[in-house]
């Protein structure tokens, strides 16, 4: 017996790093998952390995296109229990420096992409009688660091967000619990990124180096402590899963 017997998930960025580790414990705990992201290639192949998963092309910014990978979930397996807003990307520069475009796609992706999923999947939830939603905030969106002031925004924002949607469901009386995560440094091509394109004494980096880096595996699990029964009295919390960096 899973602990996700009989459930559907929807996982957003789901080709790479975290997604994939959601991925992979989600269906072995029993769920039927759909993986989507940008990257087709990447996520056909993993769904091919987990019995039972589908993968979508999916632009978590593109209202449209959260219609399609809703209803084809509906169509394909019936329901949808499990909502993984897990999409993201990084683009390094202070204030002064990023560009406006460069601001904007992380606040679309992350933030606007959350907010649509969250929007998307309700309806078919409630109508379900019970959901899960967890939305990939980060400790970015809680402390200070100077080269990332819109992942930052958009992270905060998701904290926040998630906090006002949670409020809304139990309102409804929709038995939709409303969480976020917000992980520290974990190995995945995202830090990959950060180590080859920020110099080695950037604040960030420093401190996650000194506390230690995650594996994907230490989020997957608490995403599926929240997608399962386990999780049932949390709502409208954000988890900091960091190894402590952020309690100094
Ligand atoms: N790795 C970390 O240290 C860390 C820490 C805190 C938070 N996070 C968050 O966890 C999530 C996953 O990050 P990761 O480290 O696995 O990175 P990753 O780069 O390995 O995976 C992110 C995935 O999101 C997809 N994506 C990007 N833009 C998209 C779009 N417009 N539509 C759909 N998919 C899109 C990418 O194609 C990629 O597959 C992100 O939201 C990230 O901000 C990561």
């Amino acid at each position: 017996m899973g602990k996700l017997d009989g459930k559907v998930a929807i996982i957003t960025g789901g080709a790479s790093g975290l997604g994939t580790a959601d991925a992979r414990l989600l269906a072995a705990e029993g769920a039927s998952v759909v993986i989507t992201d940008i990257q087709d290639a990447m996520g056909e192949a993993l769904a091919a390995e987990l019995p039972g998963c589908l993968y979508l092309h999916h632009d978590v910014r593109s209202e449209a296109e959260w219609a399609t990978v809703v209803a084809t979930t509906i169509d394909q397996f019936g329901r949808l229990d499990i909502l993984v807003n897990n999409a993201g990307l990084v683009r390094f520069g202070t204030v002064e420096d990023i560009s406006y475009a460069d601001y904007k796609m992380q606040v679309d992706v992350m933030l606007d992409g959350t907010f649509l999923g969250c929007r998307a999947a309700i309806p078919h939830m409630s109508r379900d009688g019970s959901g899960s939603i967890i939305n990939m905030a980060s400790i970015g969106g809680i402390k200070g660091l100077s080269v990332i002031p819109a992942y930052a925004g958009a992270k905060g924002g998701i904290i926040a967000m998630t906090r006002s949607i949670a409020v809304h469901c139990q309102e409804q009386g929709y038995h939709i619990r409303v969480n976020s995560i917000a992980p520290g440094g974990i190995v995945t091509p995202m830090t990959a990124q950060a180590v080859a394109e920020l110099p080695a004494d950037s604040a960030g980096l420093e401190q996650t180096a000194q506390h230690g880096m995650g594996q994907p595996i230490d989020i997957a699990k608490m995403v599926l402590y929240l997608a399962c029964e386990d999780g049932r009295h949390m709502t409208g919390a954000n988890i900091v899963i960091d190894n402590g960096e952020t309690i100094r």
